[in-house]
């Protein structure tokens, strides 16, 4: 796209977004900001893109997770060690149940802005502007909390810089390999509640020692202690995204530096608005919420506007209906892409159409809410003969109670106990960790129905 300009949204109409009110304030950050450098490197960018393109094709999976809002109070080497450390047990398991590799995204490093359903918050008869995320205005609330600052966005970029710095240094520094990682495995199924998983740890532990005996040992082989992990978020603060976006120099494309791949919101996704606008000039992989509003004529309309060479691994669709719900939309939307013949990674976020009140007033998720809209949407992939490329959880590595059930039940009455979100509901390292068992038997199944398909 040649004449695309990295500020030509600002011409679009916007939703979602904070009017700041001092204006040489965001001009300054802004400044600094496009002064920085990226978090990102295009290369990356484009690496992800082809491993999402072979996702795609059911060469490979994907698994993204992370908080539903990073925020300033929760920033430290241990929530970052413990998410990436979970989402890597996660991979692990998953490859071994869909045998293809598994593409790792945390939506991490950059996740700080959220789209709200309501532009004020009432709480005790006060109203007061909603709760942006950390990278907009603050949590506490108060009137001078609630004001947007510009400066956020400094304080988000250097979060979001150190925080790939650390995961760059797990990912590469000897934290990943892949027997430690299977030891924090074993260590989960050991106990006494989770024995049921204890036979898939059990097959993997086996095939470790067989590769082993043959020769691939982590000191011979740099794959076996090494990952690629990638960061992805919402692209909703779109000063930050210009400010960060650059012209890649090998490729003479756009590079939204922000992070590896970005997401554009269920609300924010008018082919005409903003969002879209800025999400369609740079070259990085896409992610595209879709939810029930979702129709297929604009579905249609945004695989044109934002993926017009149908290139493989461009656009993820992010389906979220709710258990119950994938039926009534999935089918209309496969037959879309169908239609269209178009290139799109279809992965299921199991989070967000599954939020209920519990009894005792908390925002929660079922766990087995989660899991039956991932088994619908595979069901329904598997019948329509399309592929399930992946899942997005919303999860920490630390065990707090927000979502009730799992094998360690945790109640209603437990929320209160450890309810830490900015957001959204997480899922616990034990939840996220049960699910990847579960979603691993879905991927094992599905193997062997195509494999009989083939013989028969
Ligand atoms: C999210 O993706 O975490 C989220 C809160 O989404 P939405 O507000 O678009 O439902
Ligand atoms: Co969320």
């Amino acid at each position: 796209m040649t004449d695309w300009q990295k500020s030509d949204w600002r011409k679009k109409p916007r939703i979602q977004m904070p009017e700041y009110t001092d204006e040489s304030a965001l001009n300054a950050v802004e400044g600094r900001l496009a002064s920085y450098p990226p978090l990102v490197f295009a290369g990356e960018a484009r690496k992800l893109k082809a491993e999402l393109g072979a996702v795609s094709r059911g060469e490979a999976f994907l698994l993204q997770g992370g908080d539903c809002a990073e925020s300033f109070a929760e920033f430290n080497a241990d929530t970052i060690r413990d998410t990436f450390k979970v989402m890597l047990q996660m991979a692990m398991v998953l490859t071994y149940g869909a045998k293809v590799p598994v593409v790792k995204v945390g939506r991490m490093a950059g996740q700080m802005a959220k789209p709200r359903s309501a532009p004020t918050e009432t709480m005790d008869g006060v109203e007061l502007p909603s709760y942006r995320g950390d990278i907009i205005n603050g949590f506490d609330f108060t009137a001078d909390s609630r004001i947007p600052d510009p400066e956020r966005m400094t304080q988000a970029y250097m979060q979001a810089a150190a925080t790939l710095n650390l995961l760059r240094a797990f990912s590469t520094g000897g934290f990943a390999n892949v027997h430690e990682v299977h030891k924090w495995t074993l260590g989960f199924t050991d106990q006494n509640e989770v024995k049921k998983y204890s036979d898939m740890a059990g097959r993997i532990s086996d095939t470790l020692d067989f590769m082993e005996a043959a020769g691939l040992t982590t000191e011979t082989n740099h794959e076996l202690q090494t990952v690629d992990f990638y960061t992805s978020h919402e692209a909703l603060l779109l000063e930050y995204e210009e400010a960060l976006c650059r012209l890649d120099s090998t490729s003479g494309k756009w590079l939204a530096g922000s992070g590896h791949m970005i997401w554009i919101g269920d609300r924010t996704r008018q082919p005409d608005g903003a969002h879209v606008e800025f999400c369609k000039g740079v070259q990085n992989p896409i992610g595209l919420k879709c939810g029930p509003s979702m129709t297929s004529g604009h579905l249609k309309a945004l695989m044109a506007s934002l993926n017009p060479a149908n290139e493989a691994g461009r656009l993820t669709l992010i389906a979220r209906f709710g258990a119950g719900s994938v039926g009534e939309h999935l089918p209309r939307l496969i037959k879309a892409v169908e239609e269209e013949g178009a290139n799109v990674v279809w992965t299921c976020d199991a989070m967000h159409g599954n939020t209920i009140k519990s009894s005792t007033g908390y925002k929660t998720r079922p766990f087995d809410s989660v899991l039956r809209e991932v088994k619908e949407f595979f069901a329904i992939h598997n019948a329509e003969g399309t592929v399930p490329g992946g899942v997005h959880f919303e999860m920490t590595g630390k065990d707090v109670t927000e979502c009730t059930g799992g094998v360690r039940a945790v109640t209603d009455e437990d929320l209160s106990s450890r309810y830490h979100t900015a957001c959204d509901p997480r899922l616990n390292a034990s939840q996220s960790l049960e699910l990847a068992f579960l979603v691993a038997e879905e991927l094992s199944a599905r193997r062997d129905t195509i494999a009989q398909a083939k013989a028969g």
